[in-house]
């Protein structure tokens, strides 16, 4: 009996000697310890012994299930620290390590391209004028000369809030607000903002887009200064060669009214699918303010004109740099968005 528990004893120790890895050590100590285990099968057969073996035989079983037990805990410990170890060392987590840097974010390049935009009209002497982006039905349409059921609000697919407010569809309404506030002295200003139409989404055309809108109301002010103001923006914008197109249009704001167009600037007038084999591309609708439309902004159209104009800011930035979907402007593609 004394040499079986001795043997058990050193199998234990020896077993447990070699046990690396915490999930084993609950499977010695029930094959070793637990009810079922040998330590208690041991025990079983004490029954079985003589009356002047018995109490020898249980001391030193005793002994060994303190000795297995205190064993047990100091494996126990030691297992514990090493796995603790090789996790550090292995860099599970370093916390003298240095951060990782947050990378300097850069300007949308709708932004960039507002921001030049402005760059180029400040050196003509113009202001920029804040709008809102939520308008009132009437500075949108009816202060611009489009009143109710107009045919003209066709061309403005409209986001409406409700009944009388929208999200305004152009720049234009701004010139009410501008013209409102500067009366009685002259305006020279740029509108620069964002609108919205409720489009159907293609590569060419998105529900949110800028426009930088002008705004020139004084004395004696010309068609020709419109003209001028645009070739000298054309030329500063897309190069010094450039050449403008004037053709006959028709705002509702604006009289006369004319569309204007730049030769274009990838296959200079040759024609290419950009310019859809044209040679022309349209840069800007404009026009002299209209009368009703001087005087909803509270300036007297005997004593006073001015001419208006309204552009886009996406279309540009795609042809500089070949973008084929304006989509990817609202995206948040970081693929994208890095590029520019
Ligand atoms: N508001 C017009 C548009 O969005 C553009 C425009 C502005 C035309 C100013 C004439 C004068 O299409």
């Amino acid at each position: 009996m004394l040499d079986s528990l001795n043997a058990l004893e050193r199998e234990g120790l020896d077993a447990l000697e070699g046990i690396s890895q915490a999930d084993q050590l609950p499977v010695w100590y029930r094959a070793y310890l637990g009810r079922k285990g040998k330590l208690t099968d041991v025990l079983r057969g004490l029954g079985a012994l003589s009356a002047e073996q018995r109490p020898a035989a249980g001391r030193r079983a005793n002994e060994i299930k303190s000795a297995l037990e205190g064993a047990f805990a100091k494996r126990q410990d030691e297992v514990r620290e090493a796995e603790l170890e090789a996790s550090i060392a292995s860099g599970a987590l370093d916390v003298t390590l240095p951060g990782r840097p947050v990378a300097p974010g850069h300007l949308h390049l709708s932004t960039r391209t507002l921001r030049r935009i402005r760059e180029i009209f400040a050196e003509m002497g113009f202001q920029v004028y804040e709008a809102p982006e939520v308008e009132t039905d009437e500075n949108n349409f009816e202060l611009l000369n489009i009143p109710p059921y107009h045919p003209a609000r066709d061309m403005w697919d409209t986001f409406w809030i409700d009944d009388e407010v929208v999200l305004r569809t152009h720049t234009s309404p701004g010139q009410i607000r501008c013209m409102r506030e500067s009366h009685p002295h002259p305006i020279r200003v740029i509108l620069p903002g964002k609108c919205y139409r409720y489009e159907q989404v293609t590569p060419r055309s998105e529900h949110q887009f800028y426009q930088v809108e002008g705004l020139a109301v004084g004395h004696g002010i010309r068609i020709t200064d419109l003209i001028g103001t645009m070739h000298e923006f054309a030329r500063s914008m897309h190069g010094e060669q450039r050449r403008l197109r004037i053709r006959s249009s028709y705002f509702p704001f604006t009289e006369p009214s004319i569309e204007i167009d730049m030769d274009c600037i990838l296959c200079v007038a040759k024609g290419c699918r950009v310019c859809k084999y044209t040679g022309w591309l349209e840069i800007a609708g404009a026009g002299m303010v209209h009368p009703v439309v001087l005087r909803n902004g509270g300036y007297d159209p005997e004593e006073w004109t001015g001419f208006a104009f309204g552009m886009g800011v996406e279309r540009p930035a795609m042809l500089h740099h070949g973008i084929e979907d304006i989509r990817h402007f609202y995206n948040n593609d970081l693929r994208f968005l890095r590029q520019f």
